[in-house]
């Protein structure tokens, strides 16, 4: 396709007007928009399937600020998708390693248009080449969950994808763990030789964290520490754990996490604070908070922002050669604002279970 084509054709896409009330999800509209113009990094995606995050119920509902130098109505979100390259800005052209045509799967960048559109133009440094094993649907469930899950390991809590002597067989909590991000970060820590004790309430989301690999479950809505001394046969001891991720509310988990976390062990964080966090027991047993925000890279245009582009291309060929399983569960059909709306209703609800996709235009 040629670039100046580009600005005359118009897209389907599902959108939020504005002057809607944003905590509404009737909000969400089929919509016919322009075509998006391509920056000299990007990458032209034609749409094929998405995946939908809590960050769209977010924005959607207003509890999440967009930048408002780049959101102007309507604002289209999604951040996971599988698609095809349309069309290369220069840049994006000149780097070589891209071709027309080419299946790429990415999360992109929250401060820019999201992928609930038939094209989206995503800076090809933070694309990666879609599992050839997978369809478009199964790809699409993996980007931002992957970049999460990896960059909170490997990069924020400073563990190694594969084993080494100080890991292996070290404990790794994780709060919150059928859900997108849970579900691929139970597979990379045991893959690096961690003993993952993940939480959920309910048989299936259970079933689904011991399927991934978990060592062992426990009740996120139950107090965690005698769970997990029952665990070790640690009678009356409060049990000290070297890693602990906390996928779900940084505030309701933080007296329990500051009071298991091990000397010089460590927090990630992935859901923002509402109140101050009081970080007296961290300081007492030099324990570190580590925040990981998958959107840090694309926001601020950092330096290695490539290493989203590497990280994606290392999780496909961890999904071809077998070593991770995908995660899509729910395929709600077509992308549409009815398909879209159903998705979202079912994220807030708090209880997915590995990832919801939407797949094709009607
Ligand atoms: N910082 C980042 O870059 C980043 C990236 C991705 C996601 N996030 C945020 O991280 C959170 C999780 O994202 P996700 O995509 O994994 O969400 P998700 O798929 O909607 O997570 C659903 C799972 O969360 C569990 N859950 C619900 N309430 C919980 C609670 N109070 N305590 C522990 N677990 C609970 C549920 O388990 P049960 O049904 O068994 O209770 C359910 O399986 C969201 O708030 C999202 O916005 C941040």
């Amino acid at each position: 396709m040629l670039l100046q084509d580009l600005s005359l054709e118009a897209m389907r896409a599902v959108g939020l007007r504005r002057h809607l009330p944003l905590n509404d999800r009737e909000a969400l509209l089929d919509l016919e928009l322009p075509a998006p113009a391509l920056r000299p990094h990007d990458l032209l995606i034609g749409v094929e399937a998405i995946g939908v995050n809590p960050v769209d119920t977010k924005l959607r509902a207003g509890q999440a600020p967009a930048d408002p130098r780049v959101h102007e109505p309507p604002l289209v979100l999604g951040f996971d998708c599988c698609g095809v390259v349309e069309a290369m800005g220069p840049l994006a052209a000149a780097n070589g390693s891209w071709r027309i045509g080419a299946r790429v799967f990415a999360a992109g960048d929250v401060t820019r248009q999201g992928c609930n559109a038939e094209l989206v133009a995503m800076d090809h440094r933070l694309c990666g080449r879609a599992p050839a094993s997978l369809d478009a649907a199964a790809a699409a469930a993996l980007p931002l969950t992957g970049l999460t899950a990896w960059e909170g390991l490997f990069e924020r809590l400073g563990l190694t994808p594969e084993p080494n002597p100080d890991q292996q067989g070290q404990t790794l909590l994780i709060i919150g763990g059928a859900g997108g991000v849970g579900s691929l970060m139970i597979q990379l820590a045991r893959r690096a030789g961690l003993r993952v004790i993940t939480t959920a309430t309910r048989p299936e989301s259970r079933a689904w964290c011991l399927e991934l690999g978990a060592d062992a479950v426990i009740d996120h809505s139950e107090p965690l520490a005698p769970q997990l001394a029952a665990l070790d046969r640690h009678a009356g001891a409060t049990p000290q754990i070297p890693w602990i991720a906390n996928l779900a509310d940084t505030d309701a988990y933080w007296d329990q996490m500051a009071e298991l976390v091990a000397p010089q062990g460590a927090i990630l964080a992935i859901v923002g604070n509402r109140a101050p966090l009081d970080q007296t027991q961290l300081k007492a047993k030099s324990a570190r908070l580590c925040w990981e925000f998958m959107f840090t890279r694309a926001r601020y245009a950092t330096r290695d922002m490539d290493q989203q582009g590497r990280i994606l291309d290392g999780l496909s060929a961890l999904i071809d050669a077998g070593e991770l399983k995908p995660t899509a569960r729910t395929n709600l059909g077509p992308i549409s604002a009815a398909n879209l709306r159903m998705a979202h209703a079912q994220l807030e609800a708090g209880h997915t279970i590995g990832k919801i996709v939407l797949s094709g235009w009607s």
